[in-house]
């Protein structure tokens, strides 16, 4: 069964052909980044209207790609949510369109659980249940996943995401949009346990994330250190930072783990990609004897392979949407 899969939530306009839910057939993306950098972060209005002006070549991009017509394909899965309206209206009417003239069904796509199903087209052996933990720009969830369209969040964040955290420290240390892999990358070379950053675990057993507050930790100390006249290692600032966001979202996933006798985790979204998040669970698995699982790299990030591969697992759960499906800016898991 051949899905074409359409995603436009946020700055990347994406198309994809995916082949019963796991091979990627084709999977073009194409990024906004070098436009909205110039203005520190997505401009909504720009992101629409540079979905329209591509979208058109990417479908035939990704169907060249996979060797196809539209005539094979057998559905059609599409972000509904979560994103930004005007941005996932975009794709949402493409696909309508589409669906409408070919005469195949439709099927609307929560962004998270792609970003989710990313695994199953990175690791063909994947099968639920598992934990999940998704990190991304918008989005922080623990989520037990008891089936292929099964879903329950155990625990989410309760102000700024993961990915929203990087950027804004990154802004701080006067790096561009999207800052995360910068962090990432400067992380690599300073000390983690240079600067003493808080570590925000809230209740006692909850699994619930918060990371303002380590975010105004790290912009009062560059003001410090710029009022003191000290001078300030972004090396070491992005290391510290790091390691306290690595801290609580390992104990809360691992005690999760735990609690739920369960021993496969799964990782999501684009913050997936960071490499100090990726080492230190990987090694965290191997002492806790977890099996791990993390997207490819350029699968971590927003792509349509995910919605491709997520759309499928629902549609063969007996999902199928109307042409009057409405977009969903915060589209719940
Ligand atoms: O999943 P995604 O592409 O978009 C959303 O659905 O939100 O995630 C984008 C986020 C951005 O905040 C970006 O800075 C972050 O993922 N990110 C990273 C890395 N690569 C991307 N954060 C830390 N380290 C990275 N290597
Ligand atoms: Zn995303």
């Amino acid at each position: 069964m051949k899905t074409l899969a359409i995603e436009t939530s946020c700055d990347e306009t994406s198309i994809a052909v995916i082949e019963n839910g796991r091979k990627i057939l084709s999977n073009i993306i194409s990024t906004q980044i070098e436009t909205h950098k110039k203005f520190g972060g997505v401009v909504p209005e720009i992101a629409s209207r540079m979905h329209v002006e591509n979208i058109s070549q990417i479908l035939k991009s990704a169907l060249e790609e996979a060797n196809i017509n539209l005539d094979d394909i057998d559905f059609i899965s599409v972000t509904q949510g979560p994103g930004l309206v005007g941005a996932l209206l975009v794709g949402m009417s493409f696909a309508k369109a589409l669906s409408y003239s070919l005469d195949i069904p439709l099927v609307g796509v929560n962004h998270i659980k792609g970003h989710i199903c990313a695994n199953y087209l990175s690791h063909q052996d994947l099968e639920p249940p598992f934990i999940a933990l998704v990190i991304s720009g918008g989005h922080t969830y623990l989520v037990d996943v008891s089936g292929y369209d099964e879903y329950k969040v155990i625990g989410r964040t309760r102000d700024d995401a993961v990915g929203e955290a990087f950027d804004k420290v990154a802004r701080a240390l006067g790096l561009p949009y999207p800052g995360g892999p910068m962090v990432d990358k400067l992380a690599k070379t300073g000390n983690p346990e240079a600067i003493n950053f808080p570590r925000v675990y809230l209740e006692e057993k909850s699994y619930d994330f918060s990371f303002s507050g380590l975010k105004t930790a790290v912009l009062n100390y560059l003001n410090q250190m710029k009022l003191k006249k000290e001078t300030i290692s972004i090396e070491d600032v992005a290391a510290s930072f790091q390691m306290s966001v690595i801290d609580v979202l390992s104990e809360k996933t691992f005690r999760l783990l735990k609690e739920t006798k369960k021993n496969k985790l799964v990782i999501a979204g684009g913050v997936a990609a960071n490499s100090g998040i990726r080492d230190v669970f990987t090694k965290k698995a191997i002492e806790n004897d977890i099996e791990l699982y993390i997207p490819t790299i350029t699968l971590c990030t927003d792509n349509a392979a995910m919605i491709g591969s997520a759309g499928y697992y629902s549609y063969i759960s007996g999902n199928k949407s109307m042409l009057d499906l409405k977009v969903d800016a915060n589209l719940s898991l």
